[in-house]
């Protein structure tokens, strides 16, 4: 694992945009595999403002986002629908139907899994981006669930919702369910670029990199990749003795 130490989360942010950036530029038509959460917020700011600086062009490109809650579509501001457009897609000129993400409004669930897994099959990511749960989960893949998952409907992990309810105006509104795509999806990317901030995120960035490969902490299955590369700003490698 190739990992990049940075000073703080802006630091984190302008590393993570250099990567990706070398991905559109050599292939303009490239699949960009794609995080919500408050992690990759920087970096969609750094794509967004070197779109309307530089013009880098997304026409050709073709993006697949990991996850998306049960129940939640575009008419929610707490959809990844949502905030991939209003963080990402309306700032960068991508046609929106180059845009793929799980419809968390299927009225048939397992239809909607493999539909979206047929599709993934044929849109191998050239770059896979990923934040981390402190619990070490990567897109919703809690622990225990294992290393040859593909896209499936996820009983969301107790501290996960806690994670998460800080985005909610209470917790009993975070969905308690949620499509992910699978660990066995998340691997087939030709390069992943996993961020991670805060002090919050330091044990699970312990056990992405030292820990032993095991289900019980998600993340570790990256050390399996053949081009990863994590950055992190010092907080969240404070456990690294780096
Ligand atoms: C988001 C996702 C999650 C987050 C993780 C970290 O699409 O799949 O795995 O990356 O929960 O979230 P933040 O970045 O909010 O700390």
């Amino acid at each position: 694992m190739n990992i990049i130490l940075t000073k703080d989360y802006e630091a984190m942010s302008d590393a993570a945009f250099c990567v990706m950036q070398a991905v559109v530029t050599r292939n303009p038509s490239a699949v960009l595999g794609l995080a919500t959460g408050t992690t990759p917020l920087g970096l969609y700011a750094r794509m967004a403002e070197d779109h309307r600086k530089n013009g880098t062009s997304y026409l050709g490109v073709r993006t697949v986002n990991l996850d998306e809650y049960v129940g939640l579509g575009m008419e929610s501001d707490q959809s990844y629908v949502y905030f991939m457009r209003k963080n990402l897609f309306e700032h960068i000129g991508i046609p929106l139907e180059n845009t793929h993400i799980a419809n968390g409004k299927a009225p048939d669930l397992a239809a909607e899994c493999a539909r979206y897994n047929a599709l993934l099959d044929g849109l191998q990511q050239d770059i896979q981006v990923l934040g981390i749960g402190s619990n070490g989960h990567i897109a919703f893949n809690e622990p225990g669930t294992p290393f040859g998952s593909t896209v499936h409907v996820v009983d969301l992990a107790e501290s996960t919702v806690r994670d998460n309810a800080r985005l909610f105006a209470r917790e009993e509104d975070v969905p308690r369910r949620a499509l992910t795509m699978g660990l066995k999806n998340i691997m087939h990317a030709k390069k992943i670029l996993i961020l991670a901030n805060g002090a919050g995120k330091a044990n699970a960035v312990y056990g992405l990199v030292r820990g032993e490969v095991t289900t019980a902490l998600p993340a570790s299955i990256l050390q399996l990749h053949p081009d990863c590369t994590l950055v992190c700003d010092e907080a969240a490698a404070s456990l690294l003795s780096l």
